[in-house]
């Protein structure tokens, strides 16, 4: 419960931040724009672009599930899509999901309940690489991993195995259970 309210805090401070960013740099933003366009990156370590897909954290019936749950995320001021594609990647993580400028999240599963949406509602920049994006509000970058990185062997396979069983506990068990997995994961 702990993790859950911590990361439940982060994602309410990323809000609080890209709009209080917004409200007081509106002109910034719209000068930036005619000089940089941000697109999405095509992908790195394994994994490919696969769209921009929407948060379920708002949808009736989830408890507030993640799109990517069961796995693990980080944020911070130098997120970029290749920092976190290396970061889920370390995991082998399936999914790799840019939100809100800064927030990366990795899972070895994406919800039913994301849909794919235009690519429009993916539009803000990294805050770590201005010219390519990180999701939206409550939308994902999303990054399927297509290819088995080289080098990556049968060294970690306690992390994929643990992380494939807290995937599962958490779909079959919810939020509560999700929350200590976690907790005991990190
Ligand atoms: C910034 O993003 C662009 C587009 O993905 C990429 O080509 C470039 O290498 C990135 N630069 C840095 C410093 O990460
Ligand atoms: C996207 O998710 C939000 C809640 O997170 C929900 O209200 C909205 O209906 C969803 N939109 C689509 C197109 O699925
Ligand atoms: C996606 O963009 C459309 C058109 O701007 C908007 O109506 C819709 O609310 C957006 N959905 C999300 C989940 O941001
Ligand atoms: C991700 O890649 C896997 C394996 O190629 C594929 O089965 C799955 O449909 C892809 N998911 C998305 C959301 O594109």
């Amino acid at each position: 419960m702990l993790v859950s309210t911590i990361v439940s805090a982060l994602s309410l401070f990323a809000v609080a931040s890209a709009q209080s960013s917004i409200s007081t740099s509106s002109s910034a933003a719209a000068s930036a724009s005619t000089s940089v366009a941000a697109v999405a990156a095509t992908g790195s370590n394994g994994y490919s672009y696969a769209g921009c897909y929407n948060e379920t954290t708002g949808i009736a019936g989830t408890n507030g599930d993640r799109a990517l749950s069961g796995g693990k995320m980080e944020t911070g001021d130098t997120t970029t899509v290749a920092v976190c594609l290396q970061y889920c990647g370390d995991s082998n993580y399936q999914y790799a999901g840019l939100e809100y400028s800064k927030e990366c999240w990795c899972s070895n599963y994406l919800s039913a309940l994301s849909t794919q949406l235009s690519a429009s509602n993916c539009s803000l920049a990294c805050v770590g690489n201005n010219t390519e994006l990180c999701g939206g509000y409550l939308t994902l970058s999303l990054y399927n991993l297509t290819s088995k990185k080289a080098g990556s062997s049968g060294s970690s396979t306690k992390g994929d195995a643990s992380s494939v069983a807290a995937s599962s506990w958490t779909f079959v068990l919810g939020a509560g259970v999700m929350a200590l997995t976690l907790g005991s994961a990190l």
